[in-house]
């Protein structure tokens, strides 16, 4: 190859690496910061009451673990099963059940005041809070937690709700861990669970 062909093609190859690492320090760039957001995309800011009318806010999670559910007390079959189930490793992890938290969140504010939430608790474990709010207030954390919530009509008038029913572990930092395995026997879920305390 002749050296008037040849350099334009260097030129070429040149710009052409230059347009490259360009791209790939582009897509570090864009990729890093969100990859960072989707690892802590599942949490954030709330205010809400328990069922005795505490405040309980996203502060309450520094310093313990913590297990959160979302669904509501008009459940026919899952919230009671998952429920009983949480009770069940509370119960199994003794009085270690004291350093963690436990929440049952609603879904459902317009039926699951505080008053209905600390009723149908009744039924579970002590240590499990029921946490309501405003309307607002429960779209903001369902927004936050990255659930799926849907008010679906029955035919006789009254309604029930579609609702996401992972368990969430957030560690002593209030950041999301993983879901967490609740179909085990308690005593093996409440060794897990004892490891982030
Ligand atoms: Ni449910």
């Amino acid at each position: 190859m002749n050296e008037r062909l040849s350099r334009p093609l260097i030129i070429v190859a040149a710009f052409a690496a230059s347009l490259a690492i360009g791209l790939a320090l582009t897509l570090w760039l864009l990729g890093g910061p969100r990859a960072v957001t989707a690892a802590s995309a599942i949490g954030g800011p709330f205010q809400l009451v328990d069922q005795a009318g505490q405040v309980v806010t996203d502060k309450n999670l520094q310093g313990k673990p913590t297990i959160i559910f979302f669904g509501f007390t008009h459940c026919p079959d899952v919230c009671p099963t998952a429920l009983f189930e949480m009770s069940e490793i509370l119960r199994a992890m003794g009085d270690d059940a004291k350093r963690v938290n436990a929440y049952f969140v609603s879904v459902d504010p317009e039926r699951d005041t505080p008053a209905a939430m600390k009723d149908y608790l009744s039924s579970f474990d002590a240590n499990l809070k029921g946490l309501t709010g405003s309307p607002e207030a429960v779209a903001e954390i369902v927004s936050a937690y990255r659930v799926y919530a849907k008010k679906v009509p029955l035919k006789d008038g009254d309604y029930t709700m579609d609702h996401t029913s992972l368990i969430y572990l957030m560690d002593r930092d209030g950041k999301f861990v993983a879901p967490f395995n609740i179909k085990r026997r308690p005593e093996e879920a409440a060794s897990d669970l004892k490891r982030y305390l």
